[in-house]
């Protein structure tokens, strides 16, 4: 992958992926309010403060030491945010690993957001990285294991120190 992919407005048949921005923050704060979303995620509802933060540094697109690529999108469906997805890869890497999360709210899952994102997501990205895609997932996480499943990601077993399990596709992901 050659230069910082920036992220783009993606379409699709339902949804609209836009790239994250500060002035998200304050329509997020409902999608991202309540408990259940963090029970394998760990972590709080935030402010609107604390989100506007979180947004400034996430939407400058790259980490500080310019290293990794940060890509990040609200989704929406019909006018309305409804959750979101994010990529983090390697920069100048051959055929880095995209490592990817999603998280909808409470109030618009089962519905099949999170698959159709995902799913859009990974065919922006992967023309442009070359590589394969990841995720870690609590065990548990059934929501978020069957969305990875239906992406071709299989668990590999393997834990992190959180005691997240790597998810990942085959080289290259298809
Ligand atoms: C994980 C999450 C994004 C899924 O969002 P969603 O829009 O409801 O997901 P989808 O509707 O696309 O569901 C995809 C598949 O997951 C499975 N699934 C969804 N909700 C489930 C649940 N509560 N229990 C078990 N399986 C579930 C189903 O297999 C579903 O496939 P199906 O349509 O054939 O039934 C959402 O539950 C969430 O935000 N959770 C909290 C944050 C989180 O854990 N993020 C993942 C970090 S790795």
């Amino acid at each position: 992958m050659n230069g910082v992919p920036r992220a783009e407005l993606i379409a699709t048949e339902r949804l609209r992926l836009e790239p994250l921005s500060v002035h998200h923050a304050r329509e997020m704060v409902p999608v991202l309010a309540g408990t259940a979303i963090y029970r394998h995620i760990g972590g709080t509802a935030p402010t609107a403060q604390e989100l506007a933060a979180r947004y400034a540094g996430q939407s400058v697109g790259a980490s500080p030491d310019g290293r990794e690529a940060w890509l990040n999108w609200i989704i929406r469906e019909q006018g309305a945010a409804v959750g979101f997805v994010q990529a983090t890869v390697a920069v100048g890497a051959p055929c880095p690993t995209a490592y990817v999360a999603w998280v909808v709210g409470e109030d618009f899952q089962g519905r099949g957001i999170a698959t159709e994102a995902a799913r859009a997501l990974l065919g922006w990205l992967l023309p442009r990285t070359g590589g394969p895609v990841a995720a870690y997932i609590a065990p548990g996480n059934l929501a978020s294991t069957g969305v990875a499943r239906k992406l071709g990601l299989a668990g590999s077993g393997q834990l992190d120190e959180d005691g997240e399990e790597l998810w990942r596709s085959a080289t290259p992901a298809g």
